[in-house]
């Protein structure tokens, strides 16, 4: 029988629900108790899913809890993660695993000297979009791959979000730290390490305007750039030019296009776990679509509007996934998907892009990590239900 893994939540906020719904999917973790800094929203979620309500003391001291999943807001997990270890508990963090470089190697070094698990979202590599890119640029349907395209490009959360104000603020705001970690772990999954970066910044307006909820209409500070153009380079020598911005009321690119030797692949949304997969191999030719709603990662679960704003009302969504297969790792003594090592790489290459940008400088990736392994869907179904 699967060993189910005992977890306790800190964080009581929008993303709670999404991990929640993971026990309806996997068969090997349960949150059993839950707190926040604020006790009456740990109190609301404990009376939502009938669980119990700690203090975030009690939670981090508790001898039933082994994992301790952190859903608190990017600036707190660095000290919320590092206490967990401390206590002796596996971590498992949402992104991005903290703001400052230097948090995210003392996280890992903690961890391994503890010999415990740190794992970090984003696991929406592991869906069955993602991972159907990866299978057929390792059959090497389109040869080597020498360039490619992102993009993440909207008007911002202020028109739908009623406290906007972190995705503008000083240090952690902005699109990089926002969406970067999805593209660029994404990225790191198909290409492996990045080496460089350089980019240029927009910080197009100094306020704007929240527009829904009870300050509707109050304007609010911008304290970052909430533009960042750029490229970066990787180390198997792709060269990928990438646009994140909160300036673009709409445009018509794919997320992620890759061009290869042999032909060209278009990999679905890396903030979702389905999608199409598209490739072609000739100039005018027709795009072979590869489906991956029949992948146990890429079947349609969601058929109306979640409570988070920038879910599709048609998608795939599996998140949690990560905890689980960190899980399974941690029963078997194998090395997880979503680890310290790569999410470090990722958040090291945010901040450099973010420093490169702000600077006028290419800037030297200094961390590198293991390309993970495909997720077979043999592995996948011994963590699902
Ligand atoms: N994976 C995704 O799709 C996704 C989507 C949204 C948010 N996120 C990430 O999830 C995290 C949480 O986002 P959210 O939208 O749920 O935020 P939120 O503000 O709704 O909730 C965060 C909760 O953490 C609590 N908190 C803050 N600091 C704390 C501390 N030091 N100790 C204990 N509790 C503390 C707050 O009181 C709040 O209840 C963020 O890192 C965000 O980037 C991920």
């Amino acid at each position: 029988m699967q060993k189910v893994f005992k977890v306790g939540l800190i964080g009581c906020g929008h993303i709670a629900e999404t991990y929640f719904k993971g026990h309806k999917y996997f068969n090997n973790f349960r949150i059993i108790k839950c707190a926040d800094i604020k006790h009456s929203a740990a109190k609301k979620c404990a009376s939502l899913y009938k669980i119990k309500a700690v203090s975030v003391k009690d939670i981090l001291k508790d001898k039933e809890i082994e994992i301790i999943l952190n859903l608190t807001i990017p600036k707190a997990h660095f000290e919320v993660s590092k206490k967990a270890l401390l206590n002796n508990k596996h971590v498992y963090t949402e992104k991005p695993m903290a703001i400052d470089v230097e948090h995210g190697k003392e996280l890992v070094k903690i961890a391994k000297r503890k010999k415990l698990y740190i794992g970090n979202a984003p696991d929406t590599f592991l869906g069955g979009g993602n991972q159907k890119a990866k299978e057929l640029i390792e059959k090497n349907q389109i040869g080597k791959i020498n360039l490619g395209n992102i993009i993440f490009a909207y008007p911002g959360v202020q028109s739908y979000h009623p406290n906007p104000e972190p995705w503008f603020a000083k240090k952690e705001g902005g699109p990089v730290i926002d969406m970067g970690p999805y593209y660029l772990t994404a990225l790191v999954n198909l290409l492996g390490p990045a080496k460089q970066v350089w980019g240029s910044l927009m910080w197009n307006k100094k306020r704007r305007i929240i527009g829904i909820g009870p300050r509707k209409g109050k304007s609010i500070k911008v304290l970052c750039p909430t533009t960042y153009l750029g490229t970066i380079f990787f180390k198997n020598k792709t060269i990928i030019r990438f646009t994140l911005s909160f300036d673009v009321i709409a445009h018509h690119r794919n997320h992620i296009e890759l061009y290869g030797d042999k032909g060209s692949i278009l990999v679905p949304d890396p903030n979702m776990f389905g999608g199409s997969v598209y490739t072609c191999k000739k100039l005018g030719g027709d795009w072979k679509e590869y489906k991956t709603n029949k992948m146990p990662l890429g079947k349609i679960n969601i058929r109306q509007k979640s409570l988070r704003a920038n879910e599709a009302p048609i998608n795939a969504n599996y998140r949690g996934v990560g905890l689980a297969e960190m899980a399974y790792c941690i029963k078997n003594k194998k090395k997880h998907r979503c680890n310290g090592e790569l999410s470090l790489h990722v958040l090291d290459i945010i901040k450099s892009i973010m420093y490169a940008a702000k600077k006028g400088k290419r800037v030297n990736i200094k961390t590198s990590c293991q390309i993970p392994k495909l997720f077979s869907s043999k592995e996948v179904n011994k963590i699902l239900k």
